[in-house]
C-alpha cells in the first residue's frame, strides 16, 4: 500500500492549528513527526458548557508564539531549516482560525517561506498517508466533537463525501449525554467508561435515519431519547441509581456504534464501485478511540475484505502534524498561497456535494 510519491515531498515545514480550542505547532518532515504540540483550553471554557469563539481566539493569540518556540525547540530547528509553513485556514471558529493564519503569514513573511493554507477536515483525511503510508483512494471516516463525515480520498485536495451528519456530531452527543447524566467532561471516555457496567438492551434507543437510504447521519434524536429516560426515571424514582446510568450509557453507546457500522457498511459498498486497488477503511477524531466502534468498525471492515487503519489518538485528535503534513502533499502539487491567504469559517473538502445542515458549538462541521 505505499504510495511513491514522497520524493517530491518538500523536507521540512511547519504546521499551525487553531481553528477550535486546541493550539498548536509542529514540524514534520517527509513522514517524520519530529515535534507535536497541543495546548489545550479545556479550564477557560469550562464554565460554559461549550467553547465560548472570543474566549478561544484570545487564547490562541496569546499562546501561538510561545506554541510555536516550543515545536522549533522540541524539533530541534530553527525557522532557517524550515522549507515552508502550512497553517489551518478553515473550517473553524473565525477568530482562531485569523489567530493562526496571521501568525502563519508573519512567519512567511518574515523569512521568504513558501506558506500554504489547509483544510483542517483534508488535515485529518489524510493523516492515515502520514501514520501508515496509505495509498490512494481510500475510505474514510472522520469522527469527533465537531465533525462527521465518510469521506473518499483521492488525493491532498480531492475528496468525495458519501455522507456526514445532518445535526451533531458523535462527539457531541457523547459530551451531552455526560452532562445529562452527571459524568465529567469530556463526555466520550466517561460514558464508555460507565457504559461497562450497564446492560445495553434496557432501554430501546432509536437508531436514527437507518430507515433512510444513504450514508447521512444524525445524533440529536438519539440525545433526546437519552433525556426522555433520564426524565422518566428521575419523576418515577426521584434520582438516578448508579445502574441506571451505566444502562443508559450502554444502550446509547451501543446505538451510535450501530448506525456508525450500518454507515460505514454502506460506505464501502460505494467506495468498492471505484475498484479502490488496495481498500482500506481508516478513522480519525476522538471518538475514534472508542473501544466498540473500533472494533465495530474492524469488523466491518474486515468482513469486506478492506484492511482497517487507526492511527495512534495523538494524531487522531486535533493537532498540527497533520496540517504540516497535508501541507507538504500539497506544496509536492505546486500549491503555494499568498500572504493575502484568507481564513474561511466554512470549507467544505467536497465542493461539489450538497452542504451540510450541522454548525454546532465547536463550529462548522464542513
Ligand atoms: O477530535 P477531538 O479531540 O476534538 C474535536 O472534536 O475536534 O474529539 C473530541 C471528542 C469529544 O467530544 C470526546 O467526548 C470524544 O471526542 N471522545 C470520545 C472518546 N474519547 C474522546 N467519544 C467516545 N468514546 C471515547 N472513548
Ligand atoms: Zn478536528
Amino acid at each position: 500500500m505505499r504510495n511513491g510519491n514522497s520524493a517530491r515531498m518538500p523536507r521540512t515545514l511547519l504546521g499551525i492549528e487553531s481553528s477550535c480550542d486546541d493550539t498548536a505547532a509542529a514540524v514534520v518532515r517527509g513522514r517524520s513527526v519530529l515535534s507535536s504540540v497541543v495546548a489545550g483550553q479545556g479550564g477557560l471554557h469550562a464554565a460554559y458548557g461549550g467553547v465560548v469563539p472570543e474566549i478561544a481566539a484570545r487564547a490562541h493569540a496569546e499562546t501561538l508564539d510561545d506554541v510555536v518556540r516550543r515545536a522549533l525547540a522540541e524539533a530541534g530547528c530553527g525557522l532557517a531549516d524550515l522549507d515552508g509553513v502550512a497553517v489551518t485556514a478553515g473550517p473553524g471558529l473565525i477568530g482562531g482560525v485569523l489567530a493562526g493564519v496571521m501568525t502563519a503569514k508573519a512567519i512567511a513573511a518574515g523569512t521568504g517561506l513558501p506558506l500554504v493554507g489547509v483544510n483542517h477536515l483534508a488535515g485529518h483525511a489524510l493523516t492515515p498517508r502520514l501514520t501508515d503510508d496509505l495509498g490512494y483512494p481510500y475510505l474514510m471516516l472522520l469522527v469527533s466533537g465537531g465533525h462527521c463525515q465518510f469521506l473518499v480520498v483521492h488525493g491532498p485536495d480531492a475528496f468525495d463525501r458519501l455522507g456526514g451528519t445532518i445535526d451533531d456530531a458523535p462527539g457531541e452527543a457523547f459530551d451531552k449525554v455526560a452532562r445529562l447524566l452527571g459524568l465529567p467532561q469530556p463526555g466520550g471516555p466517561s460514558v464508555e467508561a460507565a457504559a461497562r457496567g450497564g446492560d445495553p438492551a434496557r432501554f430501546a434507543f432509536p437508531r436514527p435515519l437507518l430507515d433512510r437510504p444513504g450514508c447521512d447521519l444524525s445524533f440529536s434524536g438519539l440525545k433526546t431519547a437519552v433525556l426522555r429516560e433520564r426524565d422518566r426515571l428521575v419523576a418515577a424514582q426521584r434520582g438516578l441509581w448508579r445502574q441506571d446510568r451505566a444502562d443508559l450509557c450502554a444502550g446509547f453507546q451501543i446505538a451510535v456504534r450501530d448506525v456508525l457500522a450500518e454507515k460505514a457498511r454502506r460506505a464501502i459498498a460505494i467506495y468498492l464501485g471505484s475498484r479502490p486497488s488496495a481498500p482500506a477503511l481508516a478513522v480519525a477524531g476522538g471518538v475514534a478511540a472508542n473501544g466498540p466502534l473500533r472494533a465495530a468498525l474492524f469488523s466491518v471492515a474486515d468482513a469486506a475484505g478492506l484492511a482497517f487503519c487507526a492511527p495512534p489518538l495523538a494524531l487522531c485528535t486535533d493537532n498540527a502534524a497533520m496540517i504540516a503534513y497535508a501541507g507538504g502533499e500539497l506544496m509536492a502539487l505546486g500549491r503555494r498561497d499568498a500572504l493575502d491567504l484568507a481564513a474561511r469559517p466554512r470549507w467544505p473538502l467536497d465542493t461539489g456535494a450538497a452542504p451540510m445542515l450541522g454548525h454546532g458549538r465547536r463550529g462548522a462541521k464542513a
